[in-house]
């Protein structure tokens, strides 16, 4: 049987990193606040030279390198994104040229948060319908273009990154490997609890995120634990069998109480939160290249992505290394 196989993972940072105390040099807030109520401690935050397109582009070539693939054996790129470079053409097309891979199938998934997971969805049914072989999936943010820095129930939250696997059509290994299987959801009658204010056909400008950050909390926790039920479920896995979650790094708060509810083990979830803040769509694999390139995560590991965003829009994926 032909699954996709994730053979590779690079991630990249923006070079500013910006502490709770220097945030609160400009914001009404506090170190203490943010981290009791988010498990923040830092994010990272794009300058002007540094673009969604850009990051996206230094985790696919990382990506690339780690699995051992050249550009040009890429022959499709989804990159999920709220915040591209431009309304259009998608930014994916961007990454495509700078890697040198033209010609394949490029596009940008709009999932906010759970942007990963819809675009890792999307990739592994292309590959097993056999619209190409090996795929780069990338979640890439700059969340910072967007926030109102006058808003302190939001701006703490948010920073800039990029993540990106490669996937790999392959026959399903001995040990039952691949990506085993995804449930993907949205909810439109929720979308505006989290959600920018302008666009293209609206107001003819960006916008800015606006949110109700209690409301989010608590479907996040209802939503993602009902999904990661109905994927262990379809995968005929029990829960304690994960190897390890690699969940959306929105609020350490979210993570536990998930965590709590499905009586998964917290120590086997990987948490970034504290370094990263919330990235968006490029959380999922940002977490996921720290864990592999510190260890935790190896071969024959079987690991839980999920996320929950706006619109509201959720998923898991349950996948063996
Ligand atoms: N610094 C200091 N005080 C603050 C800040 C801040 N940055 N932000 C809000 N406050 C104050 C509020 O004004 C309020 O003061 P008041 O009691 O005098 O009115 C007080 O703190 C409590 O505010 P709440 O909004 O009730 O705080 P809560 O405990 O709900 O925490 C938070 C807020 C962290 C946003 C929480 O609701 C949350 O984590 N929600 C989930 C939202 C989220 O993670 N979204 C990410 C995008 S969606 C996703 O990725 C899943």
């Amino acid at each position: 049987m032909i699954r996709s196989h994730i053979t590779g993972s690079g991630s990249a940072l923006p070079r500013r990193c910006v502490s709770n105390a220097e945030l609160a040099e400009t914001v009404d807030t506090s170190d203490e606040w943010i981290v009791e109520r988010t498990g923040i401690r830092q994010r990272y935050i794009a300058g002007d030279d540094e673009t969604t397109g850009s990051l996206a582009t230094e985790a696919a070539r990382k990506a690339l390198a780690d699995a051992g693939v050249e550009p040009s054996e890429i022959g499709l790129i989804i990159l999920a994104t709220a915040t591209p470079d431009r309304t259009f053409p998608a930014t994916a097309t961007t990454v495509q040229d700078a890697l040198g891979c033209n010609g394949g199938i490029a596009f940008d998934v709009q999932a906010v948060c759970s942007g990963f997971l819809y675009a890792l969805g999307t990739a592994d049914a292309m590959l097993r319908t056999g619209m190409a072989k090996k795929a780069l999936v990338i979640g890439a943010e700059t969340f910072s273009r967007i926030l109102d820095w006058e808003d302190r129930t939001t701006c703490v939250l948010f920073g800039d990154g990029a993540g990106a696997v490669v996937i790999e059509a392959r026959e399903a290994g001995a040990g039952d490997t691949g990506i085993l299987a995804t449930r993907l959801h949205a909810d439109g009658a929720h979308r505006e609890m989290l959600y920018v204010d302008g666009g293209p056909s609206t107001t003819g400008e960006v916008g800015k995120l606006r949110m109700k950050g209690r409301e989010v909390f608590r479907h996040a926790v209802v939503n993602l634990s009902e999904v990661l039920t109905e994927v262990l479920h379809e995968a005929g896995i029990a829960a304690d069998a994960i190897d390890w979650v690699v969940p959306h790094q929105a609020n350490a708060r979210i993570l536990d109480a998930t965590a709590r509810k499905l009586g998964l083990d917290p120590r086997r979830i990987v948490v970034t939160v504290s370094q990263h803040a919330n990235t968006s769509a490029a959380s999922v694999p940002l977490a996921f290249d720290v864990a592999r390139k510190d260890g935790r995560i190896k071969p024959g590991d079987l690991v839980m992505f999920e996320a929950m965003g706006g619109g509201f829009t959720w998923g898991a994926a349950l996948a063996r290394m």
